[in-house]
Order: structure tokens, then C-alpha cells, then sequence
């Protein structure tokens, strides 16, 4: 995996985030240089400029080392985003003189004069977010969004359309292609959020547009609802929670624990806690509350906080990248904090095979439960 960044005259080093992680996955990708080509190419000016989805802040550091007055405002639903653009910043030494971070629900400045996308991989989110920028963007504004070619076809383009403006692709470099489009300045109303029932438990689950498990529930997540452990709980993490379907049952099972709620996507966390208060979960004043987490794994959650269990169904992808070593994190990060004789209870595609990185870590790992393609695994501290 090579840290060093060199595009049209720009060298940086760039790391994901966390910078110690087990994967062999690099910081940027070809769409990204092919967006920074283009503004080098055209000599664009530093206009104020919105940049989404930038991974881990390829385009933003760009930006700012060509002209660190540049205004920039940097939208991301993902906290890793937020904290590998800010660790790239400061390790390139690069100051920003304007730069304004806002999450995935948060109104974009309506002073906007540029935007550069990278193609999420969710397309009910990219849609999404076109429609919220046609809500600011003046007639005229060009948004630039960086794809790999091949993601690039009729229904993608209509989608830019539909939503945003005429939409035209360049030429393929790199296997990548740079999309501009002219938002046409008309409004567009925003979709309302998925919702669907879980009847059997009485819960109701809404998902905002970048949640996992958009229209019904994971058969990950249904295998862990029907074999939630046995125990008086006080402390619960729901890791990696999207719409909070684990933590939520997880209060119906044990109604004494406080639930703590942790996610990437700022998206999951809204939606998850929208879900406790939609569902009535905080009923009782006097038992404990849902707390909600906008976090990479458990790196910032409070000291105090030490769990007796951890609810998780990792993911085993970041972005377009197959991966496992985020569910190594959780795993990791579940052991440091679990208090002795605590429980960490985890589902997973039998073929990712957990139970060796689990054993590896906690020494020991049961199968709870299992069909023919997830299994349960748990280990004690
Ligand atoms: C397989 S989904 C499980 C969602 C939900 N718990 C369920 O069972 O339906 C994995 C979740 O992990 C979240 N995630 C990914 N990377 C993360 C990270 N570094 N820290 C915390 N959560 C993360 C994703 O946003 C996603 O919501």
C-alpha cells in the first residue's frame, strides 16, 4: 500500500483513518486524481467550493495545498472521513483558511459556487444528495463528480438529472471518468425516509438515506434477534448499530441496562436514535436512557463507559473496498473495554470466519447458533 500522493504537480502523504489498521487499502483512489487533474487542467479558480464523500480527505488536502485560502466546506456522513481528512491536513502540514465541516443533515451554504463529489456507493444516498443541492445550488453551478467508468451508464446519468441537472461525462483516464453537471437551480423535494415494522416485537424502524439495511431487516441482525444472550445486562454497546434494530431489543430484553449506540455513519446514529424515541424505549424516566455515538469503533467513547455486553454485526466492507479489518477494530476495541466476565456476541457470514480473529483476541469463542450461512459466535473477558 504506497502513502504518497503525486497528481498534477501535488505530492502529499495520505493515510486512512484509523492509520494503524489491518488492511492493505490506500487513502485515495484514480477518481480522485482524475478530479484534481481536471481542476489543475482548467485552472480553476479558488471559488467557494462544497466537496462530498471525500474518503479521507484526498480532495480537500488537494485543494488546500494549491491555495490554502481556498473556501472550502466538506460534507461527510462517515466520522472516519472526518478524522482521516483532518489527520491528512495536519500531517501535510496544509492550514486551512476556510474550512467548514458539516455532517450528512446538515443545510450546505448557499454561497456555493462549485462542487466535487466522489460517487458514493449507495445510490438511493447519491440521489439523496443531489436533490439536496439542487435546495441551494443557483442555476448555472457546476457540480464535478468523480466515478469509476464503469459505474458510469444511462440510469446513473438520469438519476444526475432527475435530480440535480444535465449531467455529461469526459473521457476515461484511468479507468475513471469525471461527470459535470449544471444543476438547473429548481428545488427538489427529498424522499422521506424508509420505514417497516418488526410486528413480532412491536418496533417500527425508520432509515434515513445512508443507513444499512435500507427496507427490512438484515438476516444478520434477525438470526442475532432471535438468540439475544441470557443475563441481568446493565451496560449494553450496540456496535456498529445502523437503524439501532440490535440496541433496541436489546432494551426490551433488558430493561435495566443503559443501551449505548455507536456508528459511523452520522445517518445510522440520527436514524437509530430517532427509532429509541419513536418506539417509546425511554418511557420510564427513572431507568436508563439511550446514549448515541457518532464514532470510529469505541475510540472516543467516554472513559466511564465499560459494558458487560457488546451487541455486533460488523461490517465487512468500507465503501467500495471488501474488508475485515474493521471488525477487527470492533473485536479489539470490545475486548479493551468490556469489564471481566463481560460478553461480546457477534454475527457474522460463516465464511468470514470471526471466530479465529475472536479466539485470537479473548482467548476463547463459542458457537451460540448457526445456518447455513451466519453463525453466532460469543467470547467472555
Ligand atoms: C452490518 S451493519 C449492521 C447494522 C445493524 N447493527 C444491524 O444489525 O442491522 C454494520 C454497521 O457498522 C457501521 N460501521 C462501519 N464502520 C464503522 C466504524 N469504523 N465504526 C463504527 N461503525 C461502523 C456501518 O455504518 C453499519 O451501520
Amino acid at each position: 500500500m504506497t502513502t504518497q500522493f503525486a497528481c498534477a504537480g501535488i505530492e502529499l502523504e495520505l493515510f486512512r483513518y484509523p492509520t494503524q489498521q489491518a488492511s492493505n487499502l490506500q487513502a485515495w483512489d484514480a477518481a480522485d486524481e482524475h478530479l484534481i487533474k481536471h481542476l489543475v487542467d482548467v485552472q480553476q479558480s479558488a471559488i467557494p467550493t462544497a466537496i462530498l464523500n471525500d474518503s479521507f480527505g484526498a480532495l480537500s488536502c488537494a485543494l488546500v495545498s494549491i491555495e490554502p485560502q481556498w473556501p472550502i466546506t466538506l460534507e461527510t456522513d462517515a466520522k472516519t472521513s472526518l478524522l482521516g481528512c483532518q489527520y491528512n491536513l495536519q500531517h501535510n502540514q496544509l492550514t486551512p483558511a476556510s474550512l467548514h465541516i458539516i455532517n450528512s443533515r446538515e443545510i450546505l451554504p448557499k454561497h456555493t459556487q462549485l462542487v466535487l463529489m466522489k460517487l458514493p456507493k449507495n445510490l438511493h444516498y447519491f440521489a439523496q444528495q443531489l436533490a439536496r443541492l439542487s435546495a441551494v445550488l443557483p442555476a448555472g453551478t457546476q457540480v464535478l463528480i468523480g466515478a469509476k467508468a464503469k459505474s458510469i451508464n444511462a440510469a446513473l446519468l438520469s438519476i444526475i438529472e432527475k435530480n440535480l441537472g444535465t449531467a455529461s461525462a469526459s473521457l476515461t483516464w484511468k479507468k475513471t471518468r469525471v461527470i459535470t453537471c449544471v444543476s438547473d437551480g429548481k428545488p427538489r423535494e427529498l424522499a422521506n425516509p424508509v420505514s417497516w415494522k418488526v410486528d413480532e416485537l412491536g418496533l417500527t424502524i425508520t432509515n434515513l438515506a445512508n443507513v444499512f439495511a435500507a427496507n427490512k431487516l438484515d438476516i444478520g441482525a434477525r438470526i442475532m434477534l432471535d438468540n439475544m444472550p441470557k443475563g441481568d445486562f446493565k451496560q449494553v454497546i450496540d456496535l456498529g448499530c445502523g437503524n439501532g434494530i440490535l440496541g433496541l431489543h436489546a432494551k426490551q430484553c433488558y430493561p435495566n441496562a443503559s443501551i449505548h449506540f455507536v456508528d459511523d455513519s452520522d445517518m445510522a446514529i440520527a436514524s437509530a436514535q430517532h427509532n429509541w424515541q419513536h418506539n417509546k424505549l425511554d418511557s420510564d424516566d427513572d431507568l436508563p436512557q439511550g446514549v448515541f455515538y457518532w464514532d470510529d469503533c469505541l475510540t472516543h467513547l467516554p472513559a466511564h463507559i465499560s459494558p458487560d455486553l457488546v451487541l455486533c454485526n460488523p461490517p465487512f466492507h468500507q465503501g467500495e473496498a471488501i474488508t475485515d479489518h474493521i471488525a477487527w477494530q470492533m473485536f479489539v476495541d470490545a475486548y479493551k473495554r468490556l469489564k471481566t466476565g463481560g460478553i461480546l456476541h457477534v454475527v457474522g457470514n460463516r465464511h468470514l470466519a470471526y471466530h479465529v480473529k475472536i479466539k485470537r483476541i479473548f482467548n476463547n469463542c463459542t458457537t451460540i447458533a448457526s445456518n447455513g450461512k451466519f453463525v453466532i459466535l460469543q467470547a467472555k473477558k
